[in-house]
């Protein structure tokens, strides 16, 4: 058993034995400098020195850094996901390179954790335009004794690492560890770290920071450096030999807790261990934004509306779990007092204030969520009402079961309802929410009232053209990857963008294998590693018939058409806007695949 005390200073010890400095942890909210509303990796901060610039610490750097992503929301609950974790990282700037980090690396997963060199498996970087194949990696990795067979070379998708929508930024190819769970394979031939069973994991990453992304391509930085990231919350589990993420001593605590406030069992699953994995977390990452050094408060924009709906999700999820909101004030009190007061010394002496501002949440969520629940069961009969009267004038009227965004924005305004909140509301009673007439209604009440946009922020709502362009582009790659996976006959049927997340729905007559949802990623984020540029061009609309491009056209249009094509991949009338290049997406992941209705099926995906 290691805890994550000893995982901290253990990681630091050894760099430090190396010649690093500890520099600390710094805050996590983004200083606006790449437009990032949250610190999301350990070099985030360090990034003007990645690029030049000499750092009063010296060359050789080391931390554990904690790191706020949210655009895994929707899927913390499972065992693996959290919108708060800690990076343990060390840097090179300029310094050493390949040959030391590569035997670094290894002597602390086989000398100091014990790993055996025999298992381990590595991925480097297959090479593309903008750099060459990472040979040189690979056979360092084989000097020191892994083995070959063990050694996997990957795209762009899988081993490049940079900081999404952003330019001027410092990035370079990468070489990520991986090692088995369990030695027995799944059965599938390979099973390798490929394998969709997972007996693989991840379990850290060195980046070769050797160029920086230009709005033109990638340029060649005068420094060589290294950033090395490791993730401490699941090097933590895996090196316990745990596959649930909040089994670690981080958690049990929080978790034991409550077990006993609401006398279920976390181990029986259901409900209540997602409840319990949702509260625990998102009231973890609400202690470390209040009781940051920058720390925020709730609120309705930027960086406080992202907390304002952690928050107010994990009251809901003490509800549903059958205890008092209050209770997330004493699951706070577990992570400062117990788990990390010694490593962020700030928590402890902001301990009061914190407690208080998540009361005064709770309370100001306690008064408007009984009127807001009137209100939504008003939204509802409303609904119900129209649905029976038309039903009654014509017998084949198709029910109506979407709440509109117009009334799941009053919700939000009037009564402080999250999106998601609705959306779930609704989801439990069979209804929808339509989240794009929501954004407009947004944006409308945005321009009324002149308020200015905290930010061009990633993530946030401020900046849904920001964030959805992106994933608007993506919506057109599995347009494409979805025809030539499954049928040339797939069309759209509908599609809905939020800044988190695109849903794609498509005529299909049943579910997908993960196989074909497998290919379908593969597809698209090959399409990504091209970086194909997506060119916009003006046609008559007899003419994009005739190219075969395809779109739902309607005579708003006028005769001519818009439209966007993706190399010879996706043709497609359509209004944009647009990524400039397909490069600018990141990673594709599709994570949920469903009915949507009789002979529709749905997709949700995210761009990570
Ligand atoms: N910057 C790299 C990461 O965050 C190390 O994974």
């Amino acid at each position: 058993m290691i805890t994550s005390k000893q995982l901290r200073s253990k990681w630091l010890s050894f760099y430090e034995s190396k010649g690093h400095v500890n520099i600390g942890a710094v805050s996590l909210i983004g200083d606006g400098s790449t437009g990032v509303m949250f610190n999301v990796a350990g070099m985030q901060p360090l990034m003007p020195y990645l690029l030049g610039q000499p750092h009063p610490a010296g060359k050789r750097l080391c931390n554990v850094q904690g790191c706020v992503r949210t655009v895994d929301i929707e899927s913390v609950g499972d065992a693996s996901h959290f919108t708060f974790f800690e990076m343990m990282g060390n840097w090179s700037l300029g310094d050493y390179f390949k040959k030391e980090k590569t035997a670094w690396s290894f002597e602390l997963l086989t000398k100091v954790f014990g790993l055996d060199a025999d298992k381990i498996c590595s991925t480097v970087f297959a090479g593309n335009e903008s750099a060459p194949r990472d040979d040189e990696t690979a056979q360092l990795l084989v000097s020191l004794g892994i083995r070959p067979e063990h050694i996997f070379y990957l795209d762009k998708s899988n081993n490049w690492w940079e900081l999404e929508g952003t330019v001027g930024t410092p990035c370079g190819p990468d070489n990520e560890w991986f090692y088995p769970l369990a030695d027995e394979e799944c059965g599938r031939k390979p099973c390798d770290i490929n394998c969709p069973c997972g007996r693989y994991v991840e379990i850290g990453n060195d980046v070769y920071m050797q160029y920086k992304k230009t709005a033109d391509g990638y340029v060649p930085l005068e420094n060589k450096n290294v950033d090395t990231g490791f993730g401490l919350d699941r090097m933590l589990s895996f090196l316990n030999g745990l596959t649930d993420g909040y089994k670690t001593d981080l958690f049990s605590g929080a978790i034991a807790y409550l077990e006993k406030v609401s006398g279920k069992k976390y181990d029986d699953g259901g409900d209540a261990r997602k409840a319990m994995r949702i509260i625990a977390d998102h009231t973890r990452t609400t202690v470390m934004l209040i009781g940051d050094v920058n720390g925020i408060l709730p609120s309705n924009t930027g960086a406080g509306y992202i907390l304002r709906r952690l928050m107010r999700r994990a009251i809901r999820y003490c509800k549903a779990l059958g205890i008092a909101g209050e209770e997330m004030c004493n699951v706070a009190k577990i992570f400062i007092e117990e788990v990390y007061g010694e490593a962020y010394p700030l928590l402890p002496e902001k301990e009061g204030y914190i407690l208080e501002e998540i009361g005064r949440e709770i309370a100001r969520f306690e008064s408007t969520l009984e009127k807001g629940m009137k209100e939504f069961e008003k939204t509802l009969a409303g609904i119900e009402r129209k649905n029976e009267f038309m039903a009654k004038q014509n017998p084949d009227y198709v029910k109506e079961s979407v709440i509109g965004g117009k009334a799941a924005f009053k919700l939000y305004d009037t009564y402080g309802f999250p999106l998601e909140l609705t959306v779930e509301l609704a989801a439990e009673r069979g209804y929808t929410v339509d989240e794009k007439g929501f954004d407009e209604a947004f944006k409308e009440h945005q321009e009324k009232s002149h308020a200015v946009a905290e930010g061009q922020f990633k993530g946030g709502l401020a900046d849904t053209g920001v964030a959805t362009t992106r994933l608007h582009t993506a919506t057109h790659l599995l347009n494409a990857a979805l025809k030539q996976v499954l049928s040339p006959d797939i069309n759209q049927k509908g599609s809905n963008i939020t800044p988190e997340r695109l849903r794609f729905d498509f005529n299909f007559a049943r579910p997908m294998t993960q196989e074909e949802i497998d290919a379908v990623e593969k597809l698209v984020n090959e399409k990504i590693a091209e970086n194909i540029p997506v060119v916009y061009a003006e046609m008559p609309y007899e003419q994009a018939r005739a190219e075969g491009i395809v779109g739902v056209f309607d005579n708003k249009y006028g005769d001519v058409v818009k439209t966007y094509s993706i190399g010879n991949f996706s043709r497609e009338m359509c209004g944009g806007p647009h990524a400039a290049s397909t490069g600018e997406l990141g990673h594709f992941k599709i994570v949920k695949e469903q009915s949507s209705a009789s002979g529709i099926r749905r997709i949700k995906a995210i761009l990570e």
